[in-house]
C-alpha cells in the first residue's frame, strides 16, 4: 500500500487508493482539455508565414513613392505596383491558364503586364488589355502596418472584369525587360 511521509515525523499515513486515482484522472482531464485546446486554435487560426499563404512585409511605404514603380516579391508570389497613389499587389498566376505574368519594367518603372504563354496583357494595375484571358490580374488585400506595406495572400480577389479599365489603356511596350 501507498504511504506518505508525515511532516512532524509521524508514522506515515496511509494514501487512500480511490483519492488517488480521483485526483490522476482530473490531472489527465485537464491536460487533455488543454492539449486539444491548444491544437484547435493551432489548425484555426493561421499565422503570418512571411511567404505565400500568409501576411508577407512588402517593405516601407517610402519605396513605392515614385508613379509606376513595381516590386516583385518571388517568396509571396505577387508583384506591388503604384499608380496614381494607389497601391496594388497583384498575383503572379495569369488568369487565363496560370502561367507567370511578367512586368514589363523600364528602370523598375512598370507600363503594365504580359503573360509570356498566350499574350494577355494588362496595365500598370493589373487591368485586363488584350487576350485571352478572361480578366484581370487577381489582387491581394493591402494594409499599411508601421509604415511598411503588409499583403495578406491568403486568399485572393478576382481581378476586374474585362472592359473594366480605370488606368492606363495603352499596351504595355518594354515587355522585352520582363525579368
Ligand atoms: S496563361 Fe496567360 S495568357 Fe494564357
Amino acid at each position: 500500500m501507498d504511504e506518505k511521509e508525515h511532516p512532524t515525523g509521524a508514522p506515515p499515513e496511509p494514501i487512500d487508493r480511490r483519492d488517488f486515482l480521483n485526483a490522476t484522472w482530473k490531472v489527465l482531464g485537464v491536460a487533455l482539455v488543454v492539449e486539444a485546446g491548444w491544437t484547435s486554435y493551432d489548425i484555426l487560426n493561421p499565422k503570418p508565414s512571411g511567404g505565400f499563404g500568409g501576411v508577407v512585409d512588402a517593405g516601407p511605404v517610402e519605396d513605392f513613392l515614385t508613379e509606376g514603380t513595381v516590386k516583385y516579391f518571388l517568396d509571396g508570389r505577387f508583384y506591388v505596383t503604384q499608380y496614381q497613389g494607389g497601391l496594388r499587389a497583384l498575383y503572379q498566376k495569369c488568369p487565363h491558364l496560370g502561367c507567370k505574368v511578367g512586368a514589363c519594367v523600364t528602370n523598375d518603372v512598370s507600363d503594365g503586364f504580359r503573360c509570356p504563354c498566350h499574350g494577355s496583357e494588362y496595365n500598370v494595375i493589373g487591368e485586363y488589355l488584350t487576350g485571352p484571358a478572361p480578366r484581370g490580374m487577381d489582387r491581394f488585400p493591402i494594409s499599411i502596418q508601421n509604415g511598411h506595406v503588409m499583403v495578406d495572400t491568403t486568399a485572393f480577389v478576382e481581378g476586374p472584369a474585362r472592359g473594366v479599365v480605370t488606368g492606363p489603356k495603352a499596351p504595355p511596350t518594354s515587355c522585352e525587360a520582363t525579368p
